[in-house]
């Protein structure tokens, strides 16, 4: 992923290190002494009837992406164009799962999932973006489903994870106000076919990452990097949000609506007043540039100087972005350590005008995975907690999980220690965010299968279970039989 980057000195780096540790206080230390204790003393139990699951997106593994109808989305012109994805990868075929859903079922009853998070893709259901649905691109969906119900997995689908139809943005893409209007027919479609079986869904995938890295930096589909166009963009995705949740609720009043938002903490790189405030200014804009206006009508406080025009905010439009999610989806991989740019720092932020913040990946003090990311497990609990107290809405983790590159041995297992370690320490902090009041329903490892990662292609393994790219073969992963006891149990187990 792209960042606005900026590195910090050893003595900020100290210093924020300094004011972020655990126990700063008595009180803190006795806590912290409090939680050993509870930890060692057994299986960390989670609440009744929690929906453990895995979480996958259509484009990431499905392939047949030009089969039965199916019509050209942006990721496919993108992953087709040279140069946008590390090793010229593309998901032309990916896991295959168009045809091979039926064994991928059968993985997830063997881990004993609950539930399953995947996506639907806008171009199976209409080619172009508009029109008549697609008959077998609705069958197929239709047979996931009638599958996991029958294996006893909650269906949970999200509407749109990234994969736009290529006929939309070649007709201004999001930031056409048309497009929100395209988003609600085709939910439309797939409420009225689906929602018979289908209860708890999710709108978007992560909108501030696709709309920033596809319309700002270009590293994503459509690769696009204008600023005036960018702006407009979240506007519409969150009318887009808006529109898509009262058309659910029109064909389907009891279903439950969410969207899964990327969530991080935001922790001041110093404890200097202008990095606490550029670290609230990080969580309005990155956190919550699309949940502030579906939840409270209004855009949180996170630029200087941008008008509702830039936006292309129209009379009556902050009522249409309105969307009382019945759930907040919590996607988490790591924190961001954010600082006030300073008057002289050159950057290379794009936005730095209008938004004066350097956020940096990750901090140094865990070790990093595959993608650079910090393990963070406390993290997952700052946000959570955040979330739950300035909205007080069920939370689902619709996502998390890391990558690391472990193969089958030569004895045939896949023996991935960091995943399992990984997995442990981010549940165990989930369960003590339980414990301190956040009605967390479910959580979903990322993934269910190692997948086409966008722009870095197959280089990256996120799954529960090995995918061989040349025969399709699976093969669970060790963390995935670990992840099937915690399932089973409801519980975390005691740390070997
Ligand atoms: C998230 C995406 C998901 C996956 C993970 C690793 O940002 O929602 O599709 O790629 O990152």
């Amino acid at each position: 992923m792209k960042r606005f980057l900026s590195s910090l000195t050893r003595r900020e780096f100290l210093a924020s290190t300094i004011s972020l540790a655990g126990a700063s206080t008595l009180s803190d230390a006795l806590a912290l002494a409090q939680r050993a204790k509870t930890a060692a003393a057994g299986p960390i139990p989670f609440p009744k009837n929690f929906w453990w699951g895995t979480s996958t997106a259509a484009y990431q593994i499905e392939g047949a992406w030009n089969e039965d109808g199916k019509g050209e989305s942006i990721w496919d012109r993108f992953s087709h164009t040279s140069h946008k994805i590390k090793n010229g990868d593309n998901g032309d075929v990916a896991c295959d799962h168009y045809h091979r859903y039926r064994e991928d079922l059968d993985i997830m009853r063997r881990l004993g999932m609950k539930s399953y998070r995947f996506s639907i893709a806008w171009t199976r259901i209409q080619a172009a973006g508009s029109g008549r649905p697609n008959p077998k691109g609705l069958d197929f969906y239709s047979r996931l489903v009638d599958g996991l119900l029958e294996a006893k997995i909650r269906p949970f689908p999200t509407l749109y994870h990234w994969d736009l139809p290529q006929a939309l943005e070649d007709a201004g893409g999001w930031p056409n106000r048309d497009t929100a209007q395209r988003f609600a027919d085709y939910t439309d479609i797939v409420m009225s076919a689906l929602g018979d079986r289908v209860q708890s869904w999710m709108i978007f995938n992560e909108p501030w990452v696709f709309t920033t890295l596809g319309y700002l930096f270009g590293t994503h589909a459509p690769g696009r990097t204008d600023v005036d166009a960018y702006l407009r963009a979240t506007h519409v995705v969150n009318l887009a949000q808006g529109m898509a949740f009262r058309v659910m609720k029109g064909v389907r009043p009891r279903s439950v609506v969410g969207t899964a938002f990327s969530l991080s903490p935001m922790q001041p790189a110093t404890g200097s007043r202008a990095d606490h405030e550029a670290a609230e200014r990080a969580h309005a804009f990155q956190n919550l540039w699309f949940l502030e206006p579906a939840l409270r009508g209004r855009y949180p406080d996170a630029f200087v100087g941008v008008s509702p025009e830039m936006l292309g905010v129209q009379p009556g439009d902050m009522d249409k972005v309105r969307a009382p999610l019945d759930f907040i989806g919590v996607n988490n991989y790591y924190r961001y350590i954010v600082s006030a740019i300073r008057p002289k720092a050159l950057s290379p932020n794009p936005l730095a005008k209008i938004y004066p913040v350097d956020v940096k990946v990750g901090g140094d003090t865990g070790s990093k995975t595959d993608m650079g990311w910090e393990v963070y497990p406390r993290g997952l609990y700052e946000i959570v907690m955040r979330i739950a107290k300035d909205y007080s809405r069920p939370i689902e983790v619709t996502e998390n999980g890391c990558a690391y590159a472990d193969a089958p041995g030569k004895d045939g297992v896949v023996h991935d220690p960091r995943r399992i370690a990984f997995y442990h320490d981010y549940l165990r902090e989930l369960a003590r965010a339980i414990k301190d009041g956040a009605d967390v329903r479910g959580y979903h490892a990322w993934s269910l299968l190692d997948n086409f990662e966008w722009a870095e292609g197959y280089s990256k393994r996120f799954g529960l279970t090995y995918v061989d790219f040349k025969t399709q073969k699976r093969t669970v992963k060790e963390s995935g039989e670990w992840y099937q006891k915690v399932a089973q149990a409801n519980a975390l187990p005691v740390k070997t």
